[in-house]
């Protein structure tokens, strides 16, 4: 069958406490009984593993210009499991010239990340700064069209690739609590709207997230402007999955202890929050250890990225901000490694929540939606119920170090890393199950659906 060139995917995983009804396992029948209670995670070695113990992730900034380093990338590939591009999918990097999308950089990270088991978190799409002159040149309504078609352009490219993206970059003033003076403000008050509603319909199956620096204070005017909008758009229906902290901290702008009560109540607005730029001057390890104790805090903190690998990286190299001085662990790294450990496991983790789907898809779509199956001390079960269409393609990716036991009630393929499903009915109808080995990381996978 000739397969369309466009692939619609639809959504993603949806959570839920449910437990599935259960099919007949196929080759790996004999697994253990359903209903034994999950034995505690070892203590994970590396960021990345450590927080996966709690479902969360531990995430770096990458530059490419130093994928070529092995020291770094020895560090980065071992610490870490998710990857923000630190400045190759900026707009000035991606779109140097009106209508002309340069990727090249940008492809050297997510391949890097993809090969090495990695997520990626997209930054990002519309920002005051790193704008190329064709860009600054416009105003109006061919500004707000450039907008728009760069923010589709891009995120073509990676459609199905990027776990999150911060769509709108700092777009509020840092004293008033208003919005920053800035090209895209002076379009009209309803830009941000329009680059969240844009980016839905570029790539429903990723979440949209407003990053911004200066928020992790409740006090903050700034931090009440940004949790004021945040509520409207959910109030509204405006597309918004997550909000971003970037959480540099220093001695103009010190870390807060309400940074908790921030990330919860955020939260409490139906988003996802992360930290998504954290570094602290001088890297003094019980702050670290008070902002990743203040993530495991809030079941929807998703996870933690630090801007950079080793103080030499950092774009504030002088403030030794990080938690790699050269090879060496700082005692910043510990803290952090001894607080995701101490968290514990949840097996069942609360962040990770999708986009909304659709309640009726729109022909020709589909939409595979997963609900929790049983849990044993090395895997666990999800089924997947198709809606929207009866001949369908299912595309499943878990995160490393996950991998794809088996599934039943459906044809499936798998490729060699067992990081990868691809599914097609097989005459039992449109509900099928899987079972994932978790290898220390309990993170559902994404999912996308395509009609055949
Ligand atoms: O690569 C060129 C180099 O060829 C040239 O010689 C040199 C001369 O200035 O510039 C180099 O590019 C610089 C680039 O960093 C790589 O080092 C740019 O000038 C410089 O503007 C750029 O700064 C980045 C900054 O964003 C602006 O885009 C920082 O690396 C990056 O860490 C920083 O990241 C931002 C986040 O995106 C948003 N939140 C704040 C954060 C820190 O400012």
């Amino acid at each position: 069958m000739k397969r369309p060139s466009v692939l619609v995917a639809c959504v993603v995983a949806v959570l839920s406490l449910g437990v599935a009804a259960q099919g007949t396992t196929g080759a790996n029948a004999a697994g253990p009984s359903p209903g034994a209670s999950p034995s505690p995670a070892p203590p994970g070695t590396t960021l990345g593993t450590a927080a996966a113990r709690s479902g969360r992730y531990f995430g770096t900034a990458i530059s490419a210009s130093k994928l070529g380093d092995p020291a770094y990338t020895t560090i980065a590939g071992r610490e870490f499991d998710m990857v923000t591009p630190e400045n190759e999918m900026k707009l000035d990097a991606t779109e140097p010239r009106q209508g002309q999308f340069v990727f090249t950089a940008a492809d050297r990270i997510v391949d890097w990340a993809v090969q090495n088991g990695k997520r990626v978190r997209g930054h990002t799409l519309v920002w005051h700064a790193a704008q190329p002159s064709w860009l600054q040149s416009l105003t109006g309504s061919a500004l707000r069209q450039a907008m728009i078609d760069h923010i589709n352009g891009v995120m073509a490219h990676y459609k199905g690739r990027i776990y999150a993206w911060d769509v709108v970059n700092e777009a509020f003033s840092d004293s008033t609590g208003g919005r920053r003076d800035s090209n895209w403000q002076r379009t009209g008050d309803d830009w941000i709207e329009v680059a969240f509603r844009t980016a839905r319909a570029a790539d429903p199956a990723t979440r949209l997230c407003y990053n911004d620096y200066n928020i992790e204070n409740w006090s903050w005017a700034k931090t009440q402007g940004v949790y004021t909008m945040v509520k409207d758009f959910k109030q509204r229906g405006v597309p918004i999955d997550c909000v971003g902290f970037q959480a540099h901290f220093n001695s103009l702008t010190p870390y807060s202890a309400d940074f908790r009560t921030t990330l919860r109540n955020f939260a409490a607005l139906g988003v996802d929050v992360q930290i998504t730029e954290l570094d602290i001057q001088g890297a003094p390890a019980t702050t670290y250890a008070a902002v990743t104790g203040d993530c495991l805090a809030v079941p929807r903190c998703a996870g933690i990225t630090v801007w950079g690998v080793r103080d030499q990286d950092s774009w504030r190299s002088g403030d030794t901000p990080l938690l790699f001085s050269g090879n060496d662990r700082k005692p910043a790294y510990d803290a952090v490694l001894d607080t995701l450990n101490a968290a514990g496991t949840d097996p069942s983790p609360s962040p990770t929540p999708s986009p909304t789907p659709s309640p009726t898809p729109p022909a020709g779509r589909c939409t595979a939606t997963l609900t929790a199956g049983p849990k044993w001390f090395d895997r666990y079960d999800l089924q997947v119920t198709v809606t929207g269409s009866d001949d369908w393609i299912v595309t499943m990716i878990v995160p490393y170090p996950e991998k794809f036991i088996t599934a039943w009630n459906a044809g499936t393929t798998v490729n060699s890393a067992r990081s990868v499903m691809t599914a097609r009915p097989d005459g039992h109808g449109n509900s099928w199950g899987v079972s994932i080995r978790h290898n220390g990381n309990r993170t559902w996978p994404t999912v996308a659906c395509r009609p055949a």
